[in-house]
């Protein structure tokens, strides 16, 4: 046995250098081992003196590009399933194209967690405030599922660039001090301060963004694992905001827009290439969709948006609600219509008794297009050529969903699933047969309704919105 010693759990550099060593010494996966810890006399020493009595390689980026993730996932026997991959490119050398083959399956499907886990560490990384002799500074306790303190960490470089943070977790901890990211050793839970005032900004941003009327406990848990709750101090509300009355649509639309955000960059990944253009790339699912619109070079409304915000909902829903674009809280959430028109929209559906997780709802472009004033972010409408750069997404999403009717809010919408400019105000209403069989009904966008000036056109024009949906419903 062959045993490689690397210097820690993502040591992708030493995997790669024994993988290596072994391969070209002919030394096949049965008679290989790596461990991760303090090499004792180990890996390098013994890899180094194998003799290569194989010729030259190089292996496809696909496999180096997914290894790099894999080597994140927390299982044990992950280095041996990428050696034993690298072993069989000898003689399979298009294995990486055979998605069902068990090894690739394993590894895509451990690259899949790995990701979801740096989404997750994104999306509940919770900082608390503590001032020492050289001022602020914030510090978060986090348990990742898998090793993805390092690849996640440059994403809150980007964010807090000025701000001195520290991300504490059970691997090892990130440190940025507003000039370089470094990395150091593991920390416990009791290094992390328990609690400060920003605890009661987050309860109160969670509050007022939290929709009872789209609750659904099993899927927030799917999204929210309790595993996060301990150290989400927004978490303590979840009881009593299930319980309460929903948030009112006015108060959201008086706060300010975020501060605006760094765009993410592009991920080393395998996963967010830009896939869209390589020729026959078709995404098979709404995940690999989700991950590839993150490396979109489509137009150039990527390079101001924080990342590419694709639909959500029910998989194989009959409806499909399409709006225009993310807005600014859409972009921050990488979700759509969670912001103030989400919220008109939430309560029109539900008067209409049209459930909004039954439903797939998405936008006809991706990314936010804004213009920066001071430290806002003012939306502008996409043009045409935006709007057609995009159809590409928007027809993925509706030949994976396969929706019976899909309902346009508003003419961006109407222009993204028509492919023609239409007056929303004179085909609202008619159902319009769509080339793959299903219907399109175009009604208005709810932020219009939101801009109406007076009470009384707010309210017939909510109506009207109503009874638009109530028709949705006829068709289904
Ligand atoms: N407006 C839209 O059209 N879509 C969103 O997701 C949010 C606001």
């Amino acid at each position: 046995m062959h045993v490689a010693t690397l210097e820690h759990q993502v040591d992708f550099d030493g995997w790669r250098k024994a993988a290596r060593t072994f391969r070209l010494a002919g030394i096949s996966p049965e008679q290989t081992a790596f461990r991760v810890g303090a090499a004792v006399g180990g890996l390098f020493d013994e890899a180094a003196a194998l003799p290569a009595t194989e010729p030259a390689f190089s292996a496809p980026k696909a496999f180096v590009d997914l290894a790099r993730e894999v080597i994140l996932h927390r299982s044990a026997d992950r280095f041996d399933l990428m050696y034993r991959l690298l072993w069989r490119l000898r003689d399979e050398s298009d294995l990486m194209h055979v998605a069902s083959d068990v090894d690739v399956a394993d590894a895509l499907e451990r690259a899949k967690n790995v990701s979801r886990a740096s989404h997750k560490m994104k999306a509940f990384v919770r900082f608390r405030q503590v001032v020492d002799d050289t001022g602020d500074a914030w510090v978060a306790w986090f348990e990742p599922a898998h090793f993805v303190l390092e690849k996640t960490a440059p994403f809150f470089m980007r964010r807090f660039a000025n701000m001195r943070w520290s991300i504490l977790t059970p691997d090892g901890s990130a440190i940025w001090d507003e000039d370089a990211l470094t990395f150091g050793p593991p920390a416990t839970r009791d290094m992390a301060p328990a609690e400060d005032e920003i605890e009661e900004f987050w309860k109160t941003y969670y509050a007022s963004t939290f929709n009872p009327a789209r609750l659904k406990t099993r899927t927030m848990q799917g999204e929210m694992a309790k595993r996060y709750w301990k150290n989400l101090p927004e978490a303590q509300l979840i009881p009593e905001l299930v319980a309460a009355s929903s948030v009112r649509t006015e108060a959201m639309v008086a706060a300010p827009a975020a501060e605006p955000n760094l765009r993410l960059a592009k991920t080393l990944s395998r996963m967010n290439r830009d896939h869209s253009f390589e020729e026959g790339f078709v995404p098979s699912t709404l995940d690999e969709l989700g991950h590839a619109v993150q490396a979109c070079r489509r137009c150039l409304l990527w390079r101001d948006a924080t990342q590419g915000v694709c639909g959500q909902g029910l998989r194989k829903a009959k409806l499909m609600i399409v709006g225009e674009q993310p807005g600014d809280q859409e972009d921050l959430a990488g979700q759509p219509f969670v912001g103030p028109a989400g919220q008109v929209l939430d309560a029109a559906l539900e008067e209409a008794g049209i459930d909004r997780d039954d439903a797939f709802v998405t936008n006809a472009v991706k990314h936010f297009k804004h213009t920066p004033r001071g430290k806002r972010r003012i939306h502008q409408t996409p043009v045409t050529s935006e709007i057609s750069a995009c159809r590409w997404w928007l027809d993925a999403e509706r030949r994976l969903v396969k929706p019976k009717v899909v309902v346009t809010l508003g003419a961006t919408a109407a222009l993204g699933v028509l492919n023609r400019r239409v007056a929303v105000t004179k085909e609202r209403g008619q159902p319009l047969a769509l080339a793959d069989g299903s219907t399109a009904l175009l009604t208005v966008h709810p932020s219009y309704l939101l801009r109406l000036p007076d009470e009384a056109s707010r309210a017939s024009e909510r109506e009207r919105f109503v009874a638009d949906l109530k028709q949705v419903r006829t068709l289904l």
